[in-house]
């Protein structure tokens, strides 16, 4: 698994979720409690982008229709979601965060619920 370096620290502040790249990879970087996370920016749910969302003190809360997602696992706390969300692993050093992905993880997160119906419109398939 490769580290990429995605953001400084200061980027990422107590209770704050950003959206940040790693090449094509979307993801949702938050820090609670001091420690920072990285998901995917979909919500499992309807694919609201999480980095939209808010950090609290159970998990990473989808503002769409209020699914709360575990930082460590990614599993839904609550509903409608019933599906988990991808995880990446976190290193910080040095003043940045540093997000760990193989291509297992990168297509699990660029996965979109709604890819498919929105395919079928495109003149292109
Ligand atoms: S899209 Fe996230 S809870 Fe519905």
């Amino acid at each position: 698994m490769e580290f990429h370096k995605i953001a400084r620290s200061g980027q990422i502040p107590e209770g704050v979720v950003r959206r940040f790249f790693a090449g094509e990879v979307e993801i949702a970087v938050s820090r609670s409690d001091g420690e920072v996370h990285a998901t995917s920016n979909y919500c499992s749910h309807l694919d609201c982008l999480l980095s939209s969302g808010k950090v609290t003190d159970e998990g990473l809360l989808c503002s769409c229709h209020g699914s709360v997602f575990d930082y460590g696992s990614g599993e839904p706390l609550c509903p409608p979601a019933t599906r988990p969300i991808t995880v990446f692993p976190v290193r910080e050093e040095d003043g940045h965060v540093h997000v760990g992905i193989d291509a297992e993880l990168a297509e699990s997160a660029m996965r979109r619920r709604a890819v498919g119906a929105r395919r079928l419109g495109d003149p292109a398939s």
